[in-house]
């Protein structure tokens, strides 16, 4: 059984096809990234896994649950973090997070427990008592997060959680992320961030103007259109770059004071230069193999949009 099982689905704004045909699945405990530029489409089809926009055509099955049909079951196995925040800025932090728990229908002294253990683990213990509105955009987004994750969700869905964050809450929120995922929760995201999809996600989709162009491994994707591969060597001293001219090195050039050799066969070519620093008595300063990047990929299959 899968965490999500999306058939189909569609949306329509007027004339605009924000989303057409996307179908995928996530299995339980995967982190699954779902990326595209802006426009693509991202946002309204999260908004339609979490039952805040019903879709024109198509099936959504949460944990097994028809959503259509029994939302507030599937709703009960799921936390979300919207685009826009969803904090009340006239609460306090800890008035947020127990608003969140009864609704979710938390006893009181398991809500206690789980309040104060998320505000000391999102860095705001001290701040429990002050109103959100006197908080930074960091701060409200990781009490957004705590409100998700109060009651424990199987699934935790989250649109751009890092998007214009300061560094300490963009490492707090992904660390939290990450340690949700390795408690057995499944994390759905979106995001226009190539690195931090490539960081985090075990497999990613890529959509484009509402249609789903690929969905792999970060790894498997980079390799789609440039299986070349390059190695950047330094020695300590000039070398003429004819010395490693090879049938499995397609192009050899200088980078400052490295050599970069262009090869399908890492392997291959790892060894050649290491033979060859042997023989000439030449000693390697730096050694690096350049796989082909993800970005390189995302941008071919967007149509060279970012
Ligand atoms: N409520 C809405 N009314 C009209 N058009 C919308 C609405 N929401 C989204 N759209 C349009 O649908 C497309 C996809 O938007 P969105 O899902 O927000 O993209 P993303 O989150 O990937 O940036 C865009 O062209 C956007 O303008
Ligand atoms: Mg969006």
């Amino acid at each position: 059984m899968f965490a999500i099982k999306v058939e189909n689905l569609r949306k329509r704004f007027g004339n605009v096809v924000a989303v057409s045909n996307v179908s995928f699945s996530v299995e339980k405990g995967e982190v699954f990234g779902f990326l595209g530029p802006n426009g693509a489409g991202k946002t309204t089809t999260i908004r339609m896994l979490t039952g805040i926009l019903t879709p024109d055509v198509g099936k959504v099955v949460i944990e097994g649950i028809n959503l259509r049909e029994n939302q507030i079951r599937a709703k009960m196995k799921m936390g979300v973090v919207p685009e826009t925040g969803n904090v009340y800025i006239d609460l306090t932090a800890k008035q947020n997070l127990y608003l969140a728990g009864r609704f979710y229908g938390l006893p009181k002294n398991i809500l206690e427990k789980k309040s104060e253990e998320l505000l000391s683990t999102l860095g705001l213990h001290e701040r429990r008592n002050d109103f959100v509105r006197t908080f930074s955009k960091g701060m409200k987004q990781r009490i957004s997060i705590a409100c998700a994750i109060i009651h424990n969700p199987q699934i935790l869905f989250l649109d751009e959680p890092t998007e214009g964050l300061d560094v300490q809450s963009r490492r707090l929120i992904l660390d939290i992320i990450t340690d949700l995922n390795k408690k057995g929760s499944t994390i759905f995201l979106t995001t226009h961030n190539i690195e931090e999809a490539n960081r985090l996600c075990e497999r990613v989709c890529i959509i484009n103007k509402g249609e789903i162009v690929a969905i792999d491994r970060p790894e498997k994707l980079r390799g789609t259109f440039d299986k070349t591969q390059s190695i950047e060597v330094s020695f300590d001293r000039s070398v003429n770059s004819d010395l490693f001219t090879s049938g499995f090195i397609s192009k050899i050039e200088m980078y400052g004071d490295k050599l970069r050799l262009y090869t399908n066969d890492p392997d291959k070519t790892v060894k050649h230069i290491v033979a060859l620093a042997e023989k000439k008595d030449l000693r390697i300063i730096s050694m690096t193999i350049c796989g082909a990047s993800l970005e390189e990929a995302f941008v071919r299959l967007t149509g060279g949009e970012k």
